[in-house]
């Protein structure tokens, strides 16, 4: 057997929340994702070598970043003596709502576990990308972790102890995102929940929660739209997005099942039961908000139901 030392893995972005269940709802994208390389050492050190596509924002010290960060809580709860090498390659906008931090640290997880022999399954990787996910923005939420390192469509059922459900993805369901070049970090959208929600909301949102899960195991898409409404998050951070009511307009008028922001924002998510429909809703919000002079980027996508891929070894 070859000794393989270095690997590079992608990670996907991720939509989460979506409308009807704030923290426990997510499914992954093919496309956009982050690439991380590893090469393991014996020196017992983390470095981060290099870090492109950033623009320079994310921190450098290993203990920071949440790609190495994650790497070395691995080794640490492994207790090993490894040391790694870690190049980290953005392929998506960071504050953007597509689950960033989530795809670095997965990306770093599946790798390094790929090159010290599968030492952990995959609900203990979950558990160290979620603790990258305290890191990144203060809350150990996994509704970006888990779809993107499980791929598909999941739903958090518990996480106390966490249970995380694969749910059936509704076919043929097309997605797409639009992130509007506007900074919301994740901390700060989060930060503006109200702690407490009334009973009357609450019982319309977990109504549509249980209808989402019902129109995923009878492929009902007209259901599926009617349940992803959201009345706990929208409200407070849309405003915060610019265009939000036109954009959803534009793609209600366009027959979108859906529309809502994708995790924490900007970007904005909708979808549709094909996918020249979706290109077309993308390509119209895309134009408007470039008349509007606001620079943004559209993404079209399936549910990505492989979640990381092993690049080279
Ligand atoms: N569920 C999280 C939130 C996702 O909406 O704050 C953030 O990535």
């Amino acid at each position: 057997m070859t000794n393989i030392n270095k690997i590079s893995v992608f990670a996907p972005a991720t939509v989460s929340n979506l409308n009807c269940g704030f923290d426990v709802l997510g499914f992954a994208l093919d496309a956009p994702g982050d690439t991380v390389d590893i090469e393991l050492t014996n020196s017992g050190r983390l470095e981060l070598v290099a870090i492109t596509g950033d623009g320079g924002l994310l921190p450098v010290e290993p203990e920071r970043n949440t790609a190495t960060a994650v790497v070395r809580m691995f080794f640490d709860r492994l207790g090993t003596h490894h040391g790694a090498r870690v190049w980290l390659h953005k392929g998506m906008p960071l504050n953007s709502g597509l689950g960033s931090s989530a795809a670095s640290a997965v990306a770093a997880l599946v790798a390094v576990n790929n090159l010290t022999g599968h030492p952990m399954r995959k609900e203990e990787l979950l558990l160290l990308a979620m603790e990258g996910e305290r890191l990144a923005c203060g809350s150990a939420h996994a509704d970006n972790v888990a779809p993107c390192l499980y791929g598909g469509l999941v739903l958090i059922r518990s996480y106390d102890p966490l249970e995380v459900i694969q749910l059936p993805v509704p076919e043929p369901l097309y997605s797409m995102v639009v992130h509007p070049h506007v900074h919301i970090p994740t901390r700060e959208a989060r930060a503006a929940l109200p702690a407490e929600i009334p009973l009357k909301t609450a019982i319309s949102q977990w109504a549509n929660l249980a209808g989402f899960v019902s129109a995923c195991y009878t492929n009902d898409k007209a259901l599926l739209g009617r349940s992803m409404t959201d009345l706990v998050a929208e409200p407070v951070r849309s405003p915060r997005i610019p265009f939000f009511d036109a954009m959803k307009a534009e793609a209600l008028n366009k027959d979108a099942l859906a529309f809502g922001i994708s995790g924490s924002g900007p970007t904005v998510f909708a979808l549709f039961e094909n996918k020249p429909q979706a290109e077309q809703c993308a390509m119209a919000i895309n134009k408007f908000l470039l008349k509007n002079n606001l620079n943004n980027e559209y993404y079209i996508s399936r549910v990505n139901e492989q979640g990381p891929k092993i690049l080279n070894q």
